[in-house]
């Protein structure tokens, strides 16, 4: 997969590539993460990359030619058949693990990180294929909200997570995790639960299981409903229902 961020603040998105696990992915040739400085597309004696509103108004608009120009250099760079252009804004669909999981299967993928009060309209109604909110908060630009997006989709890459993490994660991606314990075994007088000391994975999964589903009903009852629930699963829901009656 390739990714192209176009962004008028690289420096913003050098960081978040460069560490961990998404800095392996890289290196393992699993994706490519390429920042475009959208000045670079620029053909004026002072780069600009914005200007103020038609019809008066308060902030700057993210100019058009630059966008085009960047996004069409882009698209016939990479070869591909098919690319993706993704505008970043708190106006687009909201995005969740579906969507990742969606943008996951594209190979090329253009991101548009907006920034001030927006980009001229033009872009979004010829240029942009997909707008897309990371919540309904209003952040300073598109950059943080890209590099969400990225981290959440370069993970669901073949190759990138465990088969085994991967599989238990198509399997149990719609409720909340179950509480992790690591060494020691008392801490401060709190205890790990003796189940995980068993050593019988059996009873291990099915703690995990029900601890999922006890703090998704608790937290998260929304989840549910979409959540693919075995017979046993809704058994012990039903116990708990009647439990906090
Ligand atoms: N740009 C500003 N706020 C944003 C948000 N919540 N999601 C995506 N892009 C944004």
């Amino acid at each position: 997969m390739k990714i192209d961020l176009i962004t008028i603040f690289p420096g913003i998105l050098e960081g978040p590539f460069k560490e961990s696990m998404i800095k392996r992915a890289v290196e393992q040739g699993l994706v490519e993460i390429n920042l475009v400085d959208l000045r670079s597309y620029t053909r004026d004696r002072h780069r600009q990359v914005d200007d103020t509103p038609y019809g008066g108004g308060y902030g700057m608009i993210l100019k058009p030619e630059p966008l085009f120009a960047a996004v069409e250099h882009l698209k016939a760079e990479s070869g591909s058949t098919y690319s993706r252009v993704v505008l970043l804004t708190p106006q687009g669909r909201k995005f969740d693990q579906k969507a990742a999981r969606e943008i996951s299967d594209i190979n090329h993928i253009i991101l548009i990180c907006g920034r001030y009060e927006g980009v001229d309209e033009r872009v979004r109604m010829a240029l942009v294929d997909d707008e897309i909110s990371i919540g309904d908060y209003v952040l300073t630009g598109g950059e943080l909200a890209a590099a969400v997006l990225v981290d959440a989709v370069v993970r669901l890459l073949p190759g990138f997570l465990a088969e085994e993490a991967s599989a238990k994660e198509s399997f149990s991606e719609a409720l909340l995790e179950h509480p992790h314990y690591t060494r020691p075994p008392v801490f401060r007088g709190m205890e790990v639960p003796a189940v995980l000391l068993s050593g019988n994975h059996g009873a291990i999964n099915g703690w995990r299981r029900q601890q999922s589903l006890k703090r998704t009903y608790e937290r998260r009852p929304d989840l549910l409903e979409k959540a693919d629930l075995l017979p046993e699963d809704k058994t012990y829901l039903d116990a708990i229902k009647k439990q906090q009656l």
